[in-house]
């Protein structure tokens, strides 16, 4: 007999065959047992008749007890009425591992319970169905970048160098100096350019934000391509290829999982339709100023704000050329105006805000020292970044892609910690 899948039944209908699952629920009456099942790539129904099996067998489903883990044999059928479309006439059932008392049952349970049983609550159908989108996501991101030419060069974790500003850093101990967690990779990246052409990254980042929104995690994970010879124009193009790309193959891979979630699809195949809109920062705050909103020219947008622009075009929308003065340091000024960077924002509709941020690179040395000094970093630590523009410096553009914004974008799901296994938020560490 052959041990399969659940998410192979389609494949052994009319088969008798052998499944390892646990027990999430059941209904049982005096002739029959309906037992829901899930072996971690699928959930479906097991029926045990009582007129089919042992008088044991019988008794054994009846007294399941939820999350017990059993090896199972019994006939593949197709189930018209369920959504998966197949159940098992289940035949014998071996408990493998009794369970006690499930903490998690199909009540509603508030977040916190639900957060600080992250490690159980991963086993239920919705966390499920979120971290096999986040797995094809990531599956799609790699077949892009290869397809597209890209070489992955791993950026380290543990490093001297801030990027995106002091304020949020989280410090630690190298031996016997000061050492940060990345907060991304892309100056790495930028020395991965220079010898590799196209290059990305994938790795996780940290964020010491003392922020409480349901768009911010603590640790999160960046995909973060850099492209030599290639100026913002052409890295936008990039984006939204890839973005594009993403959406694509989760439509077409992932539908029993976006039906979990209750996603509409529609709205997500618009999402594939290029170009994405792109406006300034300037034409967005004139946006903003005629519907309302309280904004000056040279701040950051708030939730709203973004929420509003990306709605407007009902498309992700590209903001382009914001102020030099709210920007990292690295980002290439505009060559008219002292006041703006060359860079973009893209905004994802549907109230998720940013999901991407990316500019092209000053490539001045003199320049970029200077920038270095005005952020109060210590040049010493750059100088290794400033050597790239010693020797053969070249116009280059990248971005970073923040995985768990895209996907919760891409999920309809409401906060960013749902699209992660174990979320850090800022007053959690457990599990
Ligand atoms: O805009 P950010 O800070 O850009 C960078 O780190 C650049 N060095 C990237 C590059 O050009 N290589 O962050 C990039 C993206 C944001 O658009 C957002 O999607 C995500 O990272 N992000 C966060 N996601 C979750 N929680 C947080 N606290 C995040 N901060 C940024």
């Amino acid at each position: 007999m052959q041990q399969i899948n659940i998410i192979n039944a389609k494949d052994h209908v009319d088969e008798k065959v052998k499944i390892g699952v646990w027990l999430t629920n059941k209904r049982s009456s005096g002739k029959i047992a309906f037992l829901q099942l899930r072996d971690g790539t699928a959930f479906f129904q097991g029926v045990v008749l009582k007129n089919n099996v042992s008088e044991e067998v019988f008794e054994t489903a009846k007294e399941l007890r939820q999350e017990t883990s059993m090896w199972i044999t019994g006939v593949i059928h197709e189930d018209s009425r369920s959504k998966f479309g197949y159940e098992i006439a289940v035949e014998t059932i071996e408990v493998v591992g009794e369970s006690e008392d499930y903490p998690i049952t199909p009540k509603e349970h508030g977040i916190d319970f639900l957060l600080d049983h992250r490690h159980l609550w991963l086993r239920s159908s919705r966390p499920h169905a979120t971290m096999v989108i986040r797995n094809e996501v990531i599956r799609a991101t790699y077949e892009f970048f290869n397809k597209e030419g890209f070489t992955k060069i791993d950026a380290p974790i543990l490093t001297g160098s801030a990027p995106e500003g002091t304020t949020d850093l989280f410090h630690t101990e190298y031996f016997d100096r000061d050492a940060y967690l990345s907060q991304s990779g892309q100056l790495y990246e930028e020395a991965g350019a220079m010898a590799f052409d196209k290059v990305f990254s994938f790795g996780p980042t940290f964020r010491a934000e003392k922020s409480k929104t349901r768009r911010h995690l603590i640790e999160f994970w960046m995909i973060e391509p850099e492209m030599a010879f290639m100026h913002q124009e052409q890295s936008l193009e990039v984006q939204e290829q890839y973005i594009a790309f993403l959406v694509q193959n989760v439509i077409d891979h992932c539908k029993d999982a976006l039906d979990t979630l209750g996603r509409d699809v529609e709205t997500l195949k618009r999402y594939t339709q290029l170009p994405y809109p792109r406006i300034s920062y300037d034409e967005a705050v004139e946006m903003l100023k005629e519907n309302d909103f309280d904004v000056d020219w040279g701040v950051d947008f708030g939730s709203p704000a973004e929420t509003f622009l990306a709605d407007h075009f009902s498309q992700p929308v590209f903001v382009l050329n914001y102020p030099k003065s709210i920007k990292p340091f690295y980002m290439k000024p505009h060559p008219t105006r002292k006041d703006v960077v060359i860079c973009a924002d893209l905004l994802a509709p549907e109230g998720y805000g940013e999901i991407i941020g990316g500019s092209e690179r000053a490539t001045d040395y003199n320049y970029l020292y200077d920038q270095i000094i005005k952020a109060g970093l210590d040049p010493k630590e750059y100088g290794w970044y400033l050597d790239l523009r010693k020797y053969g410096s070249v116009p280059h553009s990248g971005f970073g892609l923040g995985l768990e914004r895209a996907l919760t974008w891409i999920t309809g799901e409401d906060h960013v910690r749902e699209t992660i296994p174990f979320p850090r938020l800022l007053n959690r560490i457990y599990p």
